[in-house]
């Protein structure tokens, strides 16, 4: 019997589920309209400056967000959960339509075929393949096409590679025939005789990897099932591997049968940030500053354009914010608590008082980041004195753009200039100069040659994401790195 292979490929790993029940596979929208006592999605006007605030990307006006209030939190934290499914899902209407019209075209001329989807973890390939069923089957219905039965394996989920077989007999069985032989070779033989009254249908094979055995043969003849002459097998395999199916389907390749390679491309920078905040568009008020979700999309998909570390990130930094709230109100209250005590002391100041938590920051992104992706780089940034990294924050000023590089007497312009502008101090170009070499020394810029110290040229040797994020978590640099 064969046994099921080891996982040949790379998964991110699950992220932490945080809240203290985990949300089922729901759509949150449907779920806030559906409760009467909730707020509605709908974004209405709010007369009150106070609370209004404006919507980046929409310019809607949404209310202000009150961490501090559990329900408001928790609903936060569900549109971010990976589990809740959004409602509408952006950036894979190709890949989709792909997929829909292959199976449409089998299902029109009842005519079996397979699909091969790839693609690095968390590209959104089995949350696509759920909305392409739903698809199918109501434009099966509408058009008045014979609606196929649908299938969905998780291959991870088998006992036996093997039971793939059973499990799509049992579809057919319906028809309550008894055949002979293994359910693989009753499939075989179902598939070579014509049986019109046969429904087509539709396998959704996801983690397709793991019907990879030793002989290969419980893959290859999946497969097969969808070149017999009277198959009504519409197969889609899912799996991580661009490759799987030149590796362990060469036979179906020399048969002119390999299956249509559908490739899902790890997300972007800007499709991460589209994705976030049209799930957090389901939320009546805004949860996070623009540049916090920027730095979360730039970082993930630099890493690995995984969504589920950008959606994990993302509820992690609400946590930093949670945590600052915490922190906040243990000093305000040891501070009154002091002040009463002593009764000759003031009350807490009111800019104590009133600070407000009302957004995610930057901070608190860049903070969330760095337990998740940490570099040598960063960490070289981190720890380096404070003018050594206003320096480095002002050649990222530089190179921002078209410009490759620049001298070392403009880029101590820009220097001072950060230091004035925060009542700093600055050093002087002597000193300037040494911490520049310094900094060459370190790998973090590239010093060129020249008498004149002043002439010498400055350039780039990191990349401007690590420069940012290493100091966003810096309350110091919030303003200058914008
Ligand atoms: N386009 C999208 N819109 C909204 N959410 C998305 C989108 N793509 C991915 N996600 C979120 O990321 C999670 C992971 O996506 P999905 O399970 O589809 O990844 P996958 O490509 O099947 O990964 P794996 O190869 O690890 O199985 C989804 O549950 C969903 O919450
Ligand atoms: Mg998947």
């Amino acid at each position: 019997m064969p046994s099921i292979g080891a996982k040949r490929r790379f998964r991110s790993p699950a992220p932490p589920l945080s809240a203290a029940s985990p949300p089922t596979r729901k759509s949150l929208r449907r779920c806030i309209t559906a409760t009467p006592n909730s707020v509605p999605t709908v974004i209405q006007k709010i007369d009150t400056d106070e609370n209004k605030v404006e919507s980046h990307e929409s310019n809607a006006v949404k209310s202000r967000w009150n961490p501090k209030d559990v329900e408001q939190l928790r609903m936060a934290k569900e549109v971010l959960h990976m589990s809740t499914a959004p409602s509408t899902i952006v950036c894979r209407e190709e890949e989709q339509n792909v997929v829909l019209e292959f199976c449409k075209g089998c299902v029109e001329h009842e005519k079996a075929g397979s699909l091969y989807i790839c693609g690095c973890p968390g590209t959104g390939k089995s949350l696509s393949m759920e909305k392409v069923k739903d698809n199918l089957l109501n434009w099966a219905t509408q058009g008045d096409f014979p609606l196929p039965d649908v299938l969905s394996v998780n291959c991870t989920s088998l006992s036996n590679t093997s039971d793939i077989f059973s499990k799509i007999l049992g579809l057919h069985k319906s028809l309550g025939k008894k055949g002979s032989g293994t359910p693989l070779q009753q499939l075989q033989n179902m598939y070579s005789h014509e049986s019109p009254t046969t429904n087509m249908i539709l396998l959704v094979a996801d983690e397709l990897d793991y019907l990879i055995t030793k002989d290969r043969a419980v893959l290859h003849d999946l497969f097969m099932l969808t070149t017999f002459p009277f198959s009504r097998c519409i197969l889609i395999g899912v799996a991580n591997a661009i490759d799987l199916a030149d590796r362990f389907l060469p036979r179906l390749t020399s048969l002119n049968c390999k299956p249509t390679v559908v490739n899902f491309r790890a997300y972007t920078k800007d499709q991460i940030l589209r994705i976030l905040e049209e799930r957090l568009n389901e939320l009546p008020y805004i949860v996070f500053q623009h540049q916090a979700l920027e730095l979360c999309a730039r970082k993930v998909a630099a890493a690995s354009g995984d969504m589920r570390n950008a959606l994990c990130i993302c509820r992690s930094a609400i946590e930093m914010l949670e945590a600052e709230i915490r922190e906040s109100a243990c000093s305000l209250n040891a501070l009154e608590e002091k002040s009463s005590s002593e009764q000759n002391l003031p009350t807490a100041p009111d800019f104590v008082k009133k600070q407000e938590f009302d957004m995610v920051r930057i901070d608190h992104m860049a903070l969330a980041l760095s337990k998740t992706y940490r570099s040598p780089v960063v960490d070289t940034i981190q720890s380096l004195p404070h003018h050594q990294q206003i320096i480095l924050c002002s050649s990222m000023k530089h190179f921002r753009g078209a410009k490759k590089d620049t001298t070392l007497g403009e880029l101590y312009k820009s220097y001072t200039t950060i230091c004035k502008s925060s009542l700093i101090p600055p050093t002087g170009i002597m000193e300037f100069s040494n911490m520049c070499r310094v900094l060459n020394d370190q790998g973090l810029i590239k010093l060129g040659q020249s008498r004149d110290d002043k002439l010498r040229r400055v350039t780039p040797k990191i990349d401007e994401g690590d420069i940012t994020f290493a100091l966003q978590g810096i309350r110091f640099f919030r303003n200058c790195l914008q």
